[in-house]
């Protein structure tokens, strides 16, 4: 019973959110040029190669003497790991050495992330680059941060508005480096669109019934994701009904008891499983294919980040596709931009990057390059 309210004020909420979110869903972002840019990244040496040898070391002359503090909000995070890899093994080949890195987990609790901080500054670390636990301490972390003449580089969990303008307002050195997530939920959306209404609304009531699993409510990621993936059903004229909306917090364990409790009670009407990112999406198929449900012939799935396995299922057809959050171009970005306040160079306070939509003919190259 309580789910069935909490699922219809969610929606209630959901459908507010949609009717009155800022309207920026039309600028639809170009697919990136997948084989290109992260491909070309994806190149570069990384990792083992020595301080001295890389190129921004020549050039500053002085990156393997500088020390980074990097904050990440959980190490258990999926797609977290896949982003702190790829920032060390970059810092390196950038000429940072490996003992100037310091990469500590947060382990998903502000207080203890915000010790870390406190551990760093009083270290006297050259540049920080932080992955907020909380997206709303970021006011506090900046005053910090900023106040002990650190430049700051925040990762994957953006701060509100005011406080990204606060730091333009004030000149300081602190920016955010992220993708879109509004695209990401959109690029969702499409792929669903691009089934056709007759193949998706298999019970034939007229409306594209659906489950949406999000992640951490507190994080930009899975607001934009959950709104917008339906607004891209709703752009293309379609009806959709929200049979339950739950926080699976980004975790697949969280997400497969979501769904597996979600389909116990609406059964053959779902048609589409939303999930904010592949580690739920994950969880969501366990918990369809335990239901004896298959992807593709009698309900669809999709997600965000391009995990490997994620990529597998989408190859497969037990996945109907995802969504590769580009963790080499956010990495590199973030790292880049710290060499440039370490290099007096600057940075803008907002540096973005775009997301790319796979589905089952696109998986096998993002798999190659993220492999
Ligand atoms: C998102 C990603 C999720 C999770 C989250 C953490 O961008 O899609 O899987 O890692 O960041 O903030």
């Amino acid at each position: 019973m309580k789910k069935k309210i909490l699922s219809a004020i969610l929606a209630t909420a959901m459908m507010a959110t949609i009717i009155t979110g800022c309207g920026g869903s039309n600028e639809q972002p170009a697919a990136a040029p997948v084989a290109q840019e992260p491909a070309a990244e994806a190149e570069a040496p990384a990792a083992e190669e020595p301080a001295a040898e890389a190129p921004a070391a020549e050039a500053s002359g002085s990156l393997a003497d500088k020390k980074v503090g990097v904050c990440i909000y959980q190490f258990s995070d999926n797609f977290m790991t896949l982003f702190r890899t790829e920032l060390e093994n970059y810092l390196i080949a950038q000429g940072f050495s490996k003992e100037n890195i310091n990469i500590v987990d947060g382990a998903n609790d502000q207080a203890t992330q915000s010790g870390q901080i406190d551990n760093f500054i009083a270290e006297g670390v050259d540049v920080l680059i932080i992955n907020p636990v909380n997206s709303s301490s970021a006011e506090t972390i900046t005053d910090k941060v900023v106040g002990a003449g650190i430049p700051l580089v925040y990762i994957n969990r953006e701060p509100v508005a005011d406080e990204e303008q606060r730091w333009a307002d004030n000149n300081w050195d602190v920016t955010y480096v992220g993708c879109d997530a509004r695209q990401s939920g959109t690029f969702q959306g499409e792929m669903i669109v691009d089934l056709g209404l007759d193949k998706v609304d298999m019970n034939g009531n007229g409306k594209v019934d659906y489950i949406m699993v999000e992640g951490d409510p507190e994080n930009v990621d899975a607001q934009y994701r959950t709104e917008f993936s339906v607004k891209a059903l709703t752009d293309a004229g379609w009806e959709v009904e929200c049979l339950s909306d739950q926080v699976g917090n980004w975790q697949q364990d969280q997400a497969q008891a979501i769904v597996a409790n979600a389909l116990a009670q609406y059964g053959n009407d779902v048609e589409v499983v939303f999930c904010n990112n592949d580690a739920m999406a994950l969880g969501a198929l366990q918990a369809i294919q335990a239901a004896d449900r298959k992807v593709g012939e009698d309900i669809y799935l999709v997600g965000v980040d391009a995990l490997s396995e994620a990529l597998e299922n989408v190859l497969a057809g037990t996945m109907t596709g995802t969504v590769f959050n580009d963790h080499f171009s956010q990495s590199h970005s973030a790292a880049d931009a710290a060499i440039n306040y370490l290099t007096g160079k600057g940075n803008e306070h907002y540096i973005g990057c775009d997301y790319v939509k796979v589905t089952q003919d696109k998986a096998q190259e993002v798999l190659d390059m993220v492999k």
